[in-house]
């Protein structure tokens, strides 16, 4: 151990944060519905270093079968289809490895915010609860580390994904946390984990995003639970800033120009001899024969598909704010997508799964 150090080269520098803390002198239950997913929470820990078998070498053939998450059709076109195997097969691990490491870097957001949540929040089962979601958050970051070093190699946090860990962080206010973490974050992580579940065959990882999803259906049950109680105690003023601070996370998460999320998988891409503009010719040439095999229908991402309606029914989802989330998932994703007008956006907003758990292992549309 003569390399120990106490400060490490690998820390970021210390980020001053406002959270305040709370004591408690009331033991007893007092909100049913959180006090039962503490308990499930108990009943659900699993152990990442038993529970999942990590000595079986990653499958690379049915590791192709991971979906890219690019939000574009590239695997449609006839550029994709004429890279060599080795090609695609690199491509599609890269990109995995790039998807997986920005799962990797939340977990610790999520780690820290939950561990600051034991603290803040004023009731005794919402501390209870997100002690709980501490432990699963450890264990995530542990199993994404290990199936990333297996896989390829760490790669930086986007800037967008900082920018809203630190913001979710640094607030002083509780309830911010938790519809900066449990709302949007966790609500855009289902979304992503159980795309990638469902779709890679690759037994490891399936095994553990199964196991990671499950965790974190009830991360977002928490949030959805504990706010939309707090939400009709709220002032017009506080619940305003509780909306707005919703709707600058999901817009510093989406809005493509702002993330450089796409910048950088395209560089990755570029590394392996992939021609990015060549591609992006051959998906503009061929739109028309790629959308025609798309299943109809508009296709949500997760903001407008999960987060929004999530937001909606915490009642944080007033005229003014959906005015503005209209705006910018047009200006990002067009009106066929996000609805002509506000009142079009509305009508076409899904109601939340009925069974979120059931929901993220595909089991319900
Ligand atoms: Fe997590
Ligand atoms: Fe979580």
């Amino acid at each position: 151990m003569s390399d120990f150090t106490v400060k490490t080269t690998t820390q970021e520098p210390d980020l001053p944060t406002a959270m305040q803390v709370v004591y408690q002198w009331n033991y007893d239950p007092e909100i049913e519905e959180l006090r039962n997913l503490y308990v499930k929470a108990a009943e659900a820990q699993w152990i990442g270093e038993k529970d999942l078998d990590w000595d079986r070498p990653i499958d690379l053939v049915k590791f192709s079968t991971t979906p890219l998450g690019a939000g574009v059709p590239i695997e449609k076109t006839s550029y994709w289809r004429s890279l060599p195997e080795e090609t695609r097969s690199e491509l599609v691990r890269r990109t995995a490895a790039f998807r997986l490491s920005q799962f990797l870097h939340g977990e610790q957001g999520a780690l820290m915010v939950a561990a600051q949540l034991v603290n803040a929040v004023p009731h005794t089962d919402a501390k209870f609860y997100a002690a709980t979601q501490t432990m699963d958050e450890a264990r995530h970051v542990e199993v994404f580390a290990r199936y990333i070093a297996k896989l390829d190699e760490i790669r930086p946090i986007a800037p967008s994904l900082k920018g809203i860990l630190d913001q979710t962080l640094e607030t002083g206010d509780w309830m911010k946390k938790l519809v900066g973490m449990q709302i949007v974050v966790e609500g855009l992580a289902l979304y992503a984990f159980r795309e990638m579940r469902n779709l890679t065959e690759e037994p490891l990882l399936k095994n553990l995003l199964t196991y990671v999803a499950r965790d974190e259906a009830r991360h977002h049950a928490y949030g959805v639970q504990y706010i939309e109680r707090c939400v009709p105690c709220l002032g017009a003023k506080e619940r305003a800033e509780l909306e707005d601070f919703a709707l600058e996370c999901a817009r510093s998460l989406i809005d493509r120009n702002a993330q450089g999320f796409f910048t950088t998988l395209l560089q990755i891409w570029a590394e392996i001899g992939v021609d990015p503009a060549v591609m992006f010719a051959s998906l503009h040439d061929e739109r028309e024969e790629i959308t025609r095999d798309l299943p109809r229908g508009r296709r949500l991402g997760p903001v407008q598909g999960f987060v929004i309606p999530t937001l909606r029914r915490c009642g944080l989802l007033s005229e003014r704010v959906a005015e503005h989330f209209h705006g910018f998932l047009k200006d990002n994703f067009g009106a066929r997508v996000a609805g002509a007008n506000v009142e079009e956006f509305l009508q076409y907003l899904p109601e939340l799964p009925a069974d979120t758990a059931r929901w993220v292992m595909g089991e319900l549309q």
